[in-house]
């Protein structure tokens, strides 16, 4: 496995493998692998030659008033789950080459980084894709490997890939939860005993709604106020949003009758925890 930490040796390891007529699968992180990101890599692992995992705490994405400071950072342990996982490259660019101090293109998708985790975070959309665009053009890959559990990134990123034509295949894939339901995130660590058991009210609301829809219930108002009393019986708990919508518009829907996601974003003690669950009903 080879470590990169400058955009030329990288872009140049990327050439090499592309000359030898090699796929390349891309999975973005932040670090702090847990097995959300370890299931990522392993489908890039199956469907490419070559599996490049990038690791960066991206500033861009973070609100001034975030937890960039203390997201948590655990590079030897990181480069230990990359190297079990049998990935070829571990890219991890430093901030200041990234970010030059004069540094000012962003690349933004509009609406759909303004709605959901949006209207708390004005400017995290903004963030996301301009490092992603950057991390792309770095590397060529041919597919890059993103998470259901941050759903309105995966189709704010498909969208950006569909309209700035960008040579590359944008694949979801599944929540990866604990045994009793919460979604792992990086920043679960963040959670005492306490609140990790608030946190499981999250799915736990979103199962509820799902046998309610499945039960014949299509009434958007009516579901929504089942999760808001489900997450209220937390005593750490602040709901951000409870939100119904198209899973490709994001558009809220009024009667749940199309393909819907339903998301959520609850603040549990000072931790802001999202979770989301996508209905099909074609
Ligand atoms: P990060 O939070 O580290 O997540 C990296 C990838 O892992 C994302 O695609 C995310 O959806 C996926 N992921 C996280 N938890 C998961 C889980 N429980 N099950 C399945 N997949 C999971 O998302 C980011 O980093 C950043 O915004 C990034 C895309 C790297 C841009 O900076």
């Amino acid at each position: 496995m080879v470590i990169v930490e400058s955009i030329n040796n990288m872009k140049n390891e990327m050439k090499t493998c592309k000359e030898k007529g090699l796929s390349i699968g891309l999975v973005p992180t932040m670090g702090c692998l847990h097995a959300g990101h370890m299931s990522l890599i392993k489908k890039a692992r199956e469907e490419n030659d070559i599996v490049v995992v990038s690791i960066f705490v991206n500033p861009t994405q973070f609100g001034p008033n975030e937890d960039f400071d203390r997201y948590p950072r655990t590079r030897e342990k990181d480069l230990e789950v990359c190297r079990a996982n049998n990935c070829d490259f571990v890219f991890l660019p430093q901030s200041d080459e990234m970010y030059p101090e004069d540094f000012l293109t962003f690349v933004e998708v509009e609406d759909l980084g303004k709605v959901l985790c949006g209207i708390s975070r004005p400017t995290h959309f903004r963030g996301v894709t301009t490092i992603l665009t950057k991390l792309f053009n770095i590397t060529k890959a041919n597919r890059a490997y993103f998470g259901q559990k941050d759903a309105q990134q995966l189709i704010i990123v498909k969208k950006m890939v569909e309209d700035l034509n960008m040579d590359i295949e944008i694949i979801g894939c599944p929540t990866v939860r604990e045994d009793d339901g919460l979604a792992l995130s990086s920043r679960n660590t963040y959670l005492n005993d306490e609140e990790r058991k608030d946190g499981l009210l999250l799915y736990k609301s979103l199962t509820l709604a799902k046998d309610l829809i499945l039960n014949g219930e299509k009434d958007a108002g009516v579901i929504k106020k089942e999760i808001e009393n489900t997450i209220n019986s937390g005593k750490n708990t602040s709901i951000d949003y409870i939100e119904i919508v198209n899973n490709k518009t994001l558009k809220p829907v009024l009667k749940v009758e199309d393909n819907i996601l339903i998301a959520l974003a609850v603040n549990v003690g000072n931790t802001r925890l999202i979770d989301n669950i996508f209905i099909d009903l074609g």
